[in-house]
C-alpha cells in the first residue's frame, strides 16, 4: 500500500487536549520520577515496583558499570565537546572495534540515538529510491521512511503477516533505484521476532536491502548454537545472528539505551557504507556527541556482558517465563510468543483504561498504558517489561494484580 502524505491512525499526533486528558486520568502519562530504588521507583509520595523500564539486563543499576563512569568522567571530563567528525574520544574506535566482533558484523558506526539514525541514514540508504516500512514498525522508522519521502522517495505500508504482499510492492518499484524495507526485530509492543530469514530471502531476491530495527533484542537476544540455556540464545547480539543471518543486503540498526543503558546507537554496514555515511548522515558532524559516561558505561557493558551476560539473561528468562506462565494460566491473551521481557496485553474491548490504571497505581504497579490515541482502539491496554534487576517477589506482586484485573474482565481472554 503506497502511503499517502496524511499519517495513518497509528502515527496521527495527539493534540494537548488529549494528552490532558490522559494525565487527568492517570498520574502514569508525563510522571515525575522523584526516587529511584533497584526496580522501586517514588512518584509524589507513591512507591511503584517498575514494569515500564528498559533496562533489560539491569546495566543501570551495576557497581562495575556505574565505577567505569565515573572514572572516565574524571579522565575525559562530562562530554565531550565535538562532534563526531570533529574529534573521537578514543572511546569510540574501541566501542566500534567490540560492537564489530560481538555482532560478527562487517563494521559499525555509532550515533547518539536510534532515532537520529533513522532520521539520517535511512534516508542516505533510500537515496531517493523506495522504503517500505512494516505497518507495526517503531514510530522513528516511520519517520526516517517520511523525511526519505520528503527528499523524493516512495513510502510504501507493507504487513509483517503478509511478505506477498511485501514482494508485489517490490515488484511494482523502479528497479533501478534503491529499495529498502524496514522493521522492528524484537517487536516493541508485541516482544515478537520477526521471520527474518524470509524476509532476508525476498530482499536478496528482489536485490533491496532489508534494514531492522533491534532495539529491544539487542543485549537480551543472540545467536544458538544449541547450548543455550534459553530461547534468547547467547551473547545478546541481536536479531541477525539470532536467527542465523549474515549480514548480506542486511542492516542491523540497534541502541545502548535499554538493555545497556547508555545513551548510544550504532548501525552495522560494511566499511566503505560506513564511510559514505560519515557525510551522508548529518548526525555524524551536526549533532552533539553522546555523554562520556554512556561511553564508558557501553565499554563496561561489554565486559559485564561477556562475564555474566549469559547469567543476567538467565534472569531475565525465567522471571519473564514466570509471568507469561501466570498470563496463560489465567486464559488472557498477549501477542508474545518468544518469551521476550515485552509484554503486551490488550484490554478487553470497550474495557476502560483509565480504572486498569488506577487499580495498578493502588496495588504499586508502574506500566507502559498504551492509550487511544497512541495505538489504535483495537490495541488499547498496557506493556509489561521484565529486567533482570527485577526479583521473584516483584512478579509476585505483579502476577497478584494480574489476577485481580483478570477477575474483572479487563483482559482480552486468549483464543481457545
Ligand atoms: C524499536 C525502537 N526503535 C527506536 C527507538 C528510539 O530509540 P532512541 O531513543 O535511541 O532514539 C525506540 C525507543 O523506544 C524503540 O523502541
Amino acid at each position: 500500500m503506497k502511503v499517502s502524505p496524511h499519517l495513518p491512525d497509528a502515527h496521527k499526533i495527539p493534540s494537548t487536549d488529549q494528552l490532558d486528558r490522559l494525565r487527568e486520568q492517570t498520574p502514569m502519562y508525563d510522571a515525575v520520577i522523584e526516587e529511584v530504588d533497584g526496580r522501586r521507583i517514588r512518584v509524589g509520595d507513591t512507591w511503584l515496583t517498575d514494569f515500564a523500564s528498559c533496562n533489560y539486563l539491569g546495566f543501570d543499576l551495576d557497581e562495575e558499570i556505574i565505577t567505569a563512569g565515573e572514572r572516565a568522567v574524571r579522565r575525559w571530563g562530562t562530554h565531550p565537546g565535538w562532534s563526531r567528525l570533529l574529534g573521537n574520544p578514543r572511546l569510540y574506535p574501541q566501542i566500534e572495534e567490540r560492537l564489530t566482533e560481538l555482532l560478527g558484523a562487517p563494521d559499525t558506526l555509532v550515533l547518539p540515538t536510534i532515532t537520529h539514525i533513522h532520521m539520517s541514514v535511512l534516508p542516505a540508504l533510500v537515496d531517493g529510491g523506495a522504503v517500505f516500512v512494516e505497518a507495526s514498525a517503531h514510530k522513528t522508522i516511520y519517520d526516517g521512511g517520511s523525511y526519505a519521502r520528503g527528499l523524493g522517495a516512495q513510502l510504501y505500508r507493507w504487513h509483517a503477516d503478509d511478505p506477498d504482499e511485501l514482494v508485489r510492492l517490490l515488484r511494482s518499484a523502479d528497479a533501478g533505484r534503491p529499495r529498502v524495507v524496514c522493521l522492528d526485530g524484537v517487536n516493541s509492543m508485541t516482544g515478537n521476532i520477526p521471520d527474518l530469514p524470509a524476509l532476508a530471502e525476498i530482499c536478496r531476491e528482489w536485490g533491496a536491502l532489508l534494514y531492522v530495527d533491534d532495539a529491544h533484542g539487542f543485549g537480551v537476544i543472540g545467536e544458538r548454537d544449541g547450548e543455550a540455556p534459553t530461547p534468547y540464545g547467547s551473547r545478546g547480539n541481536a536479531v541477525v545472528r539470532h536467527c542465523g543471518q549474515s549480514y548480506d543486503n542486511v542492516v542491523l540498526v540497534g541502541g545502548f539505551s535499554k538493555a545497556y543503558s547508555a545513551l548510544l546507537a550504532f548501525v552495522a554496514v560494511p566499511t566503505r557504507v560506513k564511510e559514505h555515511l560519515k557525510l551522508a548522515a548529518p548526525p555524524y558532524l551536526y549533532s552533539g556527541p553522546s555523554p562520556v559516561h554512556s561511553l564508558a558505561a557501553v565499554l563496561a557493558g561489554f565486559d559485564v556482558n561477556e562475564t555474566r551476560g549469559e547469567q543476567l539473561r538467565f534472569t531475565l528468562h525465567r522471571l519473564t517465563a514466570r509471568v507469561l506462565a501466570h498470563i496463560r494460566s489465567l486464559g488472557v491473551h498477549t501477542p508474545n510468543r518468544h518469551q521476550t521481557p515485552v509484554i503486551e496485553l490488550p484490554l478487553s474491548p470497550g474495557y476502560d483504561l483509565a480504572a486498569v490504571a488506577k487499580l495498578l497505581w493502588r496495588r504499586g504497579v508502574y506500566v507502559t498504558l498504551a492509550a487511544y490515541p497512541l495505538v489504535p482502539r483495537g490495541q488499547v491496554g498496557f506493556r509489561i517489561q521484565l529486567t533482570s534487576a527485577h526479583t521473584d517477589e516483584h512478579v509476585d506482586q505483579l502476577n497478584s494484580v494480574l489476577t485481580e484485573l483478570n477477575g474483572h474482565g479487563a483482559l482480552r481472554r486468549a483464543l481457545a
